[in-house]
C-alpha cells in the first residue's frame, strides 16, 4: 500500500454504531464493563487507552513499518520514557546535536542515573571508541535540530549489533515519508508528533514506534 493511502486509511474506520466515516472524538473516560467484569472492549479507562489514541497508534506504526506505537503528549515526553526505560547505571551515546530539551533533560534529570556522552555518531572511529560494556543505547536524530546534520543509520546499526546496542532514532525532521529508519535496522524510532506529522503548530504530542 503506498503511504500515503496508509496514512489517510490506516488510522480511520467507519464509527460502527453511527457509520461516521470519519472516527469521532471519543470525550469518555470510563468505559462500561461486560457481565463478567471484563472489558471486551479493551477499553477501561482513557488514560489507559482509548480508540483515538489506539487509531493514532495504529496508523503511525504503519506509516513507520513498525510493530507497535506508543503515543505520548510531547516529544520530550516520548524520550523520557526511553530513558526511564534503562536500568540505573546504562550509558547512552547521544549525537553531539541532540534536540537540546532531551540533551538537558539527560543532562538535568539523570546525571547521577544514567551515563551519557554527547559525541560525532557519525566517526565510526569516535563512535565505537565511546562504546562501554554498559552502554543500553545508541541514539540518533538525522537530520538533526537545529544544524541538520545527517547520520548514516544504517552505519551506526552494524556498529551497534556488534556489542548488543539498541538503535533509537528521532525521526522528527524527516518523517518516514523521507525516511524510514526501522527499515534501516534501527529498534525504535521516536518523533516529535508536533512538528512535522501534526503539520500545522496546533497540537502537541510525541511517540515511539518499535520495530
Ligand atoms: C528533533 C526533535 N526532537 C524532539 C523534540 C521535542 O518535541 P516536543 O517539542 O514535542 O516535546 C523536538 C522539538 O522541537 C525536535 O525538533
Amino acid at each position: 500500500m503506498k503511504i500515503e493511502t496508509i496514512a489517510i486509511h490506516a488510522g480511520n474506520h467507519t464509527d460502527a454504531s453511527s457509520k461516521a466515516v470519519i472516527q469521532p472524538i471519543v470525550m469518555s473516560t470510563t468505559f462500561q464493563r461486560d457481565e463478567d467484569g471484563e472489558f471486551s472492549s479493551g477499553y477501561s479507562y482513557s488514560r489507559a487507552a482509548n480508540p483515538n489514541r489506539t487509531s493514532l497508534e495504529n496508523v503511525l506504526a504503519q506509516l513507520e513499518n513498525g510493530v507497535e506505537a506508543a503515543a505520548f503528549s510531547s516529544g520530550n515526553a516520548a524520550g523520557m520514557s526511553v530513558f526511564q526505560s534503562l536500568e540505573p547505571g546504562t550509558h547512552i551515546i547521544c549525537p553531539d546535536d541532540m534536540y537540546h530539551g532531551l540533551r538537558n533533560q539527560l543532562k538535568m534529570l539523570f546525571v547521577g542515573i544514567l551515563e551519557f556522552d554527547f559525541i560525532d555518531v557519525n566517526d565510526s572511529d569516535v563512535l565505537t571508541a565511546h562504546i562501554k560494556p554498559n552502554t543500553g543505547v545508541i541514539w540518533i536524530e538525522t537530520p538533526s535540530n537545529p544544524l541538520l546534520k545527517i547520520t548514516d543509520i544504517k552505519k551506526v546499526v552494524s556498529i551497534a549489533r556488534g556489542h548488543n546496542i539498541k538503535v533509537v532514532c528521532d525521526n522528527t525532521f524527516a518523517t518516514p515519508l523521507c525516511q524510514q529508519a526501522l527499515a534501516l535496522g534501527a529498534d525504535i524510532v521516536m518523533h516529535s508528533s508536533t512538528k512535522y506529522f501534526g503539520g500545522h503548530s496546533d497540537l502537541m504530542g510525541g511517540v515511539l514506534i518499535t520495530a
